[in-house]
């Protein structure tokens, strides 16, 4: 096999998006589009790889990192095919294969591009064009063949004129071709079009007219091809990825109640027999174990949920670590650090985060527990809170296990509650409690006798 060199084509302005923002930034799954092209790109391990920015360089290379990667800025963006030869320095000397990908063309497979380059070297093709027939081919350049069927050229969507609009085969603007014809035949470009933008897929016609043999590899899924333009286009794709993704899990044993509002990442993972609800979000690192019940409108990021976890309706949980059976919500905020034993209950407007809470134990309602370690069997009561920032540093809470806190204790960190203690509900809780035993901190009560109708007489006589 030849050396493999990769350009990948990201300098475009995006204008169609309407957006600020590099349209290869834009998020599909949860990835910023440039990401699938260029994880697909170093998988075939070639030994330059290449990435054209113009728009928004810093940000792109930012997220790609340097890793392998020549950066070539094409300062102003006049087309594809000027785009490739701002690439020609990196080339100049190199043997082997090129390939180039599009930067908004996220779903193409590894398979078609290495049948793409196996087809180039067998044929030993000088450009072999990736093809794909589609049912609507507005926007996409067509591929122009003769009557005998050797392909002579390509037309842009807008240069297209009557008879070539209709043609269904189009560019997907993917090639594998030789760095000696590239180079040359990008200088002969020329600019005279609808766009006015030097066009890549135009050597196409100049392979041809040398009477060189273009070689096509046409791909079957026509999902593989689409490429991004507009936000429309965007979201479209974000459905057709959804529904592939949530198509697996049901195979694989997953109960989707309603697969058009559910949103699993690709790299989330679910065990059997998990059943989920509407509206919910499994994003990033996520792995859910089996038999695990989720209700709906639930946003999970980079979080484990163990066996049987069941999650009510309407939870937002950020990296935490759920073990199997706990309980979670209706209506809780789980945060970073959150790591919950075996069989926990965190229930309605309750707030955890950067806690460890013990098996057993229950935080059922209007809590506040942060940065807290909880024993095991232990209670919290209503409206508790852990005051667990000073202005300046944060401060954390040990409880013990098998304790009581009573309803709306305040704790104020650093503070630490033995096992097996109780605390009267009211209390603010400042100093540490032993093992075993009853902390109080509130006024006691005091009940003055006819007060009511005393104060009503003198009011009353005011009047
Ligand atoms: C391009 C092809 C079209 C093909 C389609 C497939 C051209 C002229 N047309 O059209 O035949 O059917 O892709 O999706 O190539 N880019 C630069 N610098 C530029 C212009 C573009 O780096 O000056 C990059 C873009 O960031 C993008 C890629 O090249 O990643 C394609 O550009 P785009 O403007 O989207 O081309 P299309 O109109 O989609
Ligand atoms: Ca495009």
């Amino acid at each position: 096999m030849k050396p493999l060199g990769i350009i990948l084509l990201a300098a475009g302005l995006g204008k169609r998006m309407m957006s600020d923002l590099p349209k290869v930034l834009h998020h599909l799954g949860g990835r910023p589009l440039i990401l699938y092209p260029l994880r697909i790109a170093q998988s075939l391990e070639p030994q330059r790889v290449v990435i054209v920015v113009g728009n928004g360089a810093e940000g792109v290379r930012q997220l790609c990192g340097d890793d392998g990667i020549t950066w070539v800025t094409q300062q102003e963006q006049l087309g594809t095919g000027h785009a490739v030869l701002c690439a020609r320095d990196v080339f100049f000397d190199f043997r082997g294969d090129l390939l180039i990908l599009s930067g908004d063309v996220p779903l193409i497979t590894r398979t078609s591009l290495a049948e793409l380059l196996r087809h180039h070297s067998e044929q030993n093709r000088i450009v072999t064009l990736m093809t794909a027939s589609v049912e609507r081919p507005a926007g996409y350049g067509r591929v122009l063949r003769d009557s005998s069927g050797g392909v002579v050229g390509i037309v842009e969507d807008r240069d297209a004129t009557g008879p070539q609009s209709v043609i269904k085969e189009v560019n997907v603007g993917i090639y594998a071709v030789s760095p000696r014809f590239l180079f040359s035949a990008l200088d002969g470009l020329s600019n005279r079009n609808q766009q006015g933008e030097y066009y890549l897929p135009d050597i196409v016609g100049i392979a041809s007219r040398k009477g060189e043999g273009v070689g096509t590899v046409q791909v079957e899924d026509t999902r593989e091809i689409l490429g991004i333009n507009t936000r429309e286009e965007l979201a479209l794709m974000e459905r057709n990825l959804q529904e592939s993704v949530n198509q697996r899990w049901m195979e694989s044993g997953v109960t989707l109640k309603d697969p058009r509002t559910t949103y699993i990442e690709e790299g989330v993972l679910i065990g059997k027999d998990t059943i989920i609800g509407p509206n919910t979000h499994l994003l990033g690192r996520t792995v859910v174990g089996e038999r695990c019940l989720i209700d709906g409108s639930a946003y999970v990021m980079d979080t484990r949920l163990g066996n049987g976890v069941r999650l009510k309706f309407s939870v937002v949980l950020t990296e935490c670590e759920l073990d199997e059976m706990v309980e979670i919500g209706p209506f809780a905020h789980l945060r970073p650090g959150t790591v919950l034993k075996r069989n926990v209950h965190v229930g309605c407007f309750v707030e955890v985060k950067n806690s460890l809470i013990g098996e057993e134990t229950k935080a059922n309602h209007l809590a506040y527990i942060g940065d807290a370690t909880l024993g095991k069997g232990t209670n919290i009561g209503a409206g508790t809170i852990t005051c667990n920032y000073d202005g300046f540093e944060k401060h954390r809470t040990t409880i013990g296990d098998r304790v009581q806190v009573g309803s709306s204790t305040q704790l104020v960190a650093p503070v630490v509650v033995g096992d097996d203690a109780y605390i009267g509900a009211g209390s603010t809780i400042t100093q540490d409690v032993p093992s075993g035993a009853l902390a109080l901190s509130r006024v006691a009560q005091k009940n003055v006798v006819g007060w009511v109708q005393r104060f009503r007489e003198r009011h009353n006589k005011k009047q």
